[in-house]
């Protein structure tokens, strides 16, 4: 496969370039490295030769249109996105900017490429709002009703799609994600409180847990994620599906445990919680078993063992 990945310098599309170069196919990167880092692609860079080109590109400007169809992808993974949910309350412009006219700039290039599919990093921890708890786990059925700028230009981006594939025959499938979490996670982003705790409890410091703790999340594992994009890319026709773990998690429950396994005594400072946080969440991942075969198989606690080994052995080496 002829593959590109926007934002394929970033967290989770850096292990998405890793798995596709891995399976023999060809990659094309487009990332601004505006929140991703080339030392995310270093591996797959020492190693891959030809099968990779890294662009520098910003996904909002009419240049890459032109690259795309100079690159001719059969299937663009477009990750690249405004993934910053307060950023988009305080600046919305800026998260339409990127979100929406960055998103149909690669679309209007798939469609002058003649690209096959297109798959897409939705977010299923906003795209639904906040649900009534007897909605738990949140079905793709489920009106979307968005409280954020990042839901909403995650959301209105799905109708994009749905409208490319009546008017181009460009298929596509998104992907709502849940809370996505592994080794590469940014521990000072704001969403990343996996990456959060393994850097606070590795350093001896406290964690700092807003409201009571008892806040629910569905934590999916990277290399899980990365699985059901590479099914999308040719599976499913029109396919909006949910990829997560169908289990809630406390911020309480999984700090206690990453605590026991980094052998460090829970230290936590409690603050109020913030304004437009979710209390629960978590989505239904059936669909995607049936449609893409897929299934989430890393446990928590798995996960979570990667992530501290990870960044034990990141500040063993005095990087950050
Ligand atoms: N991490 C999660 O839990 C989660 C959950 C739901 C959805 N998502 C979505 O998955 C995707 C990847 O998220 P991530 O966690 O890997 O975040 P990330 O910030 O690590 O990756 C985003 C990448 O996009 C690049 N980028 C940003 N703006 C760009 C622009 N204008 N032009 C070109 N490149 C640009 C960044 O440099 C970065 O490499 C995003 O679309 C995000 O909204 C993530």
């Amino acid at each position: 496969m002829r593959a590109m990945v926007t934002g394929g310098a970033g967290f989770i599309g850096s292990t998405l370039v890793d798995r596709l170069l891995a399976e023999g196919n060809t990659v094309d990167v487009v990332d601004d490295l505006s929140t991703g880092s080339l030392s995310n692609l270093a591996g797959a860079r020492a190693s891959a030769g030809h099968q990779l080109t890294v662009h520098q590109m910003d996904i909002r400007s009419a240049e890459v249109v032109d690259l795309i169809v100079r690159r001719h992808p059969e299937v663009i993974f477009h990750l690249a996105a405004q993934a910053d949910v307060r950023r988009s309350v305080a600046d919305p412009v800026f998260d339409a900017d990127v979100n929406l006219i960055g998103t149909l700039r690669i679309l209007e290039g798939a469609r002058e490429a003649r690209s096959d599919r297109v798959v897409f990093a939705a977010s299923g921890g906003t795209i639904y709002g906040e649900p009534d708890p007897s909605e738990l786990p949140l079905k793709e059925s489920l009106p979307r009703r968005p409280l954020s700028p990042y839901g909403v230009s995650k959301n209105a981006v799905i109708d994009y799609l749905v409208a490319y594939r009546e008017l181009y025959s460009l298929e596509f499938a998104a992907l709502a994600l849940a809370n996505v979490y592994g080794p590469r996670q940014d521990p000072h982003g704001e969403a990343g409180v996996v990456a959060i705790f393994a850097e606070r409890l590795l350093r001896g410091e406290p964690a700092t847990i807003f409201g009571d703790g008892e806040q629910t999340r569905d934590y999916v594992y990277v290399d899980d994620v990365v699985d059901a994009f590479v099914r999308a890319a040719t599976k499913g026709g029109g396919l909006i599906c949910n990829i997560g773990t169908g289990h809630e998690t406390s911020v309480n429950t999984l700090y206690g445990e990453m605590a026991a396994q980094a052998g460090v005594d829970p230290q936590v400072d409690f603050k109020p919680l913030r304004p437009g946080e979710l209390l629960r969440n978590c989505v239904d991942p059936s669909r995607a078993g049936i449609q893409l075969g897929w299934t989430s198989w890393t446990s928590l606690g798995d996960g979570t063992a990667a992530v501290l080994a990870s960044v034990r052995k990141r500040q063993a080496l005095g990087d950050g």
